[in-house]
C-alpha cells in the first residue's frame, strides 16, 4: 500500500506519495497539548463529558438508593474543536505574509503545483487558487475572473476544501487540474478540481459545485478577505467557510484543534489521473 492509500477506499487508484504535512487520516483527532487545555483557547470537551457523566450518575444513584442503580457503562467520546470561525492570516510558502500582489504574481490558473493551507482546523486542508491566467485575458478556457467569493484585482483568488466530498480523499489525490491537463472537459470546463480516487470533478469558477460524481455536494469554500477596503490588495485572511461541512467532520469546527493565528501555504505535487466517469 502506498503512503497515501490509507486515506482512500479499497478501490482508490491513488498510490502516489505525499508530504508528511498531509499524512494523517481525515477527521483524526490529534491531541497536541496533552494534560491540559490548548493554550489558544480550543475547546476540549473531555472534562465536560466527565462532568455530565457524574451528574447523571448522581441522579440515578439518588433515585435507586445507591451507586448500584447506575447502569452507565460507557463514556461519550471526547470531541475537540473550536467554537467559532477564527480570522487567520495566511502566510506564503516562505513564511512571509501572503498578499494579493504575491498571489497575482506567483500563482495563476496555469499553475500546476498545489498550494495548500489548513483552515480552520489542523486537519482541514484547502486549495489556494488564482484563476486569472498568466497568459492573458481569461476567455473561459484559460482561466476566469469575477469568480463568486473571489478577491484580488480580478476577483479570481479563491480557496476550497482539499478533501473530496465523496469518500474523503485528501490532496494531492484530489487536485486542481490546470487548462489542458486532461482531454476531458466536464461541463465544458477546461480547468477544474478533480479527485483521482473515483473521478468526482468540481467547478472552480462556481463555488466548487459538482461537474461529475460520484460526489453530489460541492467542496466547502473558504471566505477570504484582505485588510484593505475592497479586498483588491493587502494581506490575505481566512475568516470562515461556506457550503457543506468538510467531509469526515460532524461540522467544520469539530475534529481537531484550530490552526492558530496564522496558516502557512505548503506546496504539493498533484496526482493527475484522467479517469473520468463515463
Ligand atoms: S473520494 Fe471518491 S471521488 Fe473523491
Amino acid at each position: 500500500m502506498g503512503p497515501g492509500a490509507a486515506d482512500c477506499s479499497a478501490s482508490c487508484p491513488f498510490s502516489g506519495g505525499r508530504g508528511s504535512a498531509l499524512d494523517f487520516p481525515v477527521g483524526q483527532i490529534r491531541r497536541v497539548a496533552a494534560g491540559g487545555p490548548d493554550p489558544r483557547g480550543d475547546v476540549d470537551e473531555t472534562k465536560r463529558n466527565v462532568l455530565k457523566l457524574l451528574a447523571v450518575a448522581g441522579i440515578v444513584g439518588a433515585g435507586t438508593g445507591g451507586l448500584g442503580g447506575g447502569a452507565i457503562q460507557y463514556l461519550q467520546p471526547p470531541t475537540i474543536g473550536i467554537s467559532s470561525y477564527p480570522r487567520v492570516q495566511l502566510l506564503d510558502v516562505d513564511g512571509s505574509p501572503l498578499t494579493v500582489a504575491k498571489v497575482e504574481s506567483e500563482y495563476s490558473a496555469e499553475t500546476a503545483d498545489l498550494f495548500l493551507f489548513y483552515y480552520p482546523l489542523r486537519n482541514e486542508p484547502n486549495f489556494l487558487l488564482n484563476l486569472y491566467p498568466a497568459s492573458g485575458t481569461p476567455n473561459g478556457q484559460n482561466g476566469a475572473e469575477n469568480v463568486p467569493g473571489g478577491i484580488g484585482t480580478h476577483q479570481s483568488i479563491v480557496a476550497y476544501s482539499a478533501i473530496c466530498q465523496h469518500l474523503g480523499c485528501p490532496a494531492p489525490a484530489i487536485a486542481y487540474y490546470p487548462p489542458g491537463t486532461c482531454p476531458q472537459t466536464p461541463g465544458g470546463k477546461a480547468f477544474y478540481i478533480h479527485c483521482s480516487c473515483h473521478g468526482s470533478t468540481y467547478d472552480v469558477t462556481n463555488g466548487a459545485s459538482n461537474l461529475t460524481g460520484p460526489a453530489v455536494l460541492p467542496l466547502p469554500q473558504v471566505v477570504l478577505v484582505t485588510d484593505q477596503t475592497g479586498n483588491t490588495a493587502g494581506n490575505i485572511f481566512a475568516t470562515s467557510m461556506v457550503g457543506p461541512p468538510v467531509n469526515g467532520h460532524l461540522n467544520t469546527l469539530q475534529g481537531d484543534y484550530g490552526v492558530g493565528a496564522t496558516s502557512q501555504i505548503a506546496k504539493e505535487s498533484p496526482v493527475i489521473l484522467c479517469n473520468f466517469p463515463t
